[in-house]
């Protein structure tokens, strides 16, 4: 019986791909399940009570949908992934409580119901559908049904900038305007669609150009981002093709020629005090039972 289920970060949005595409990155959520003669939840250290544990309430918000009795355990959890940073550490929960259900209550749940209860709880897909399926994934929310296509194959290095401050998503959606005007709306769109194709056809530059170009969130974002603009001009003459907000932010991240990154690392480690500057793997399995 003991398992593990690994959920990778992601990072949302990727510039004009706003509350749609994602990126599965190689930073995780641990649970370390075993038999126990009651429920126990160990994380950070020490032990939670199961009521308060977001992860384990997820849980018990599956098993009950599905009707499922759930076999007490213990559950030890081991968190890489920073908090409130925009690096969709809630997102993973949620797939990490819904794998547990799955696994626990033996549910065989599709990817279709991991997507639907996923989204359902955290209101946009982008980040849950790389966590669940790796990779760079491009969905929404239709009204019976969240398409998801993945894009293989990015031959991109990435380093993310993640500053000592917290920003939670409420706030940083609290500032986007409710209605767009619509000649903007359709600027906004162009640039998106312009990304995937420059994706899909592997020209990098060019999503680099579109990266920075969106429309739809980081106009109204930027001034919540502490060094947003230095971020962009120092990584961009440090050789990357293009630096976005990481989900929501403040955590930044920037897409370089593969074999590049630790060259730009260094050289934006020398530029930035005050934050993590690392180099990350992009997830290709999402969620895994080992
Ligand atoms: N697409 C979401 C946003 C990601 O930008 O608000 C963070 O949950």
């Amino acid at each position: 019986m003991p398992f593990r289920i690994s959920v990778p970060a992601s990072s949302a949005n990727l510039g004009p791909g706003f509350d749609s595409m994602g990126l599965a990155l190689g930073l995780y959520i641990h649970l370390d399940v075993e038999c126990a003669d009651q429920n126990v939840f160990f994380a950070h250290g020490s032990e939670e009570s199961e009521e308060n544990h977001f992860i384990w309430n997820i849980t018990t918000q599956v098993a009950e949908r599905y009707g499922a009795a759930l076999p007490p355990c213990k559950v030890q959890e081991t968190n890489e992934i920073p908090l409130a940073r925009g690096l969709g550490s809630s997102a993973s929960a949620i797939v990490a409580g819904i794998e547990l259900a799955n696994q626990l209550g033996n549910l065989q749940l599709t990817d279709e119901q991991k997507l639907a209860f996923g989204t359902e709880i955290e209101g946009h897909p982008d980040n849950i559908a790389p966590a669940l399926f790796g990779g760079l994934t491009i969905s929404t929310m239709l009204k019976n049904d969240i398409p998801s296509v993945r894009l293989n194959d990015i031959e991109l290095d990435l380093i993310a900038y993640i500053p000592e401050v917290e920003l939670k998503t409420e706030v940083a959606r609290d500032c986007l305007p409710d209605t767009y005007e619509r000649g903007y709306a359709a600027r906004a769109s162009a640039m998106s669609n312009l990304a995937v194709a420059a994706l899909y056809t592997k020209d990098y530059a060019l999503f680099g150009k579109m990266l920075e170009n969106d429309l739809f969130h980081e106009p109204f974002r930027k001034a919540l981002i502490p060094n947003f603009d230095l971020i962009r001009e120092k990584a961009k003459e440090a050789g990357a093709y293009g630096t976005a907000l990481s989900g929501a932010g403040p955590t930044m991240l920037s897409f370089m020629p593969k074999g590049n990154g630790e060259k730009v690392k260094n050289e934006m480690v020398k530029q930035l005090n005050g934050y993590q500057v690392q180099l990350l793997e992009i997830d290709t399995k999402g969620v895994s039972i080992s």
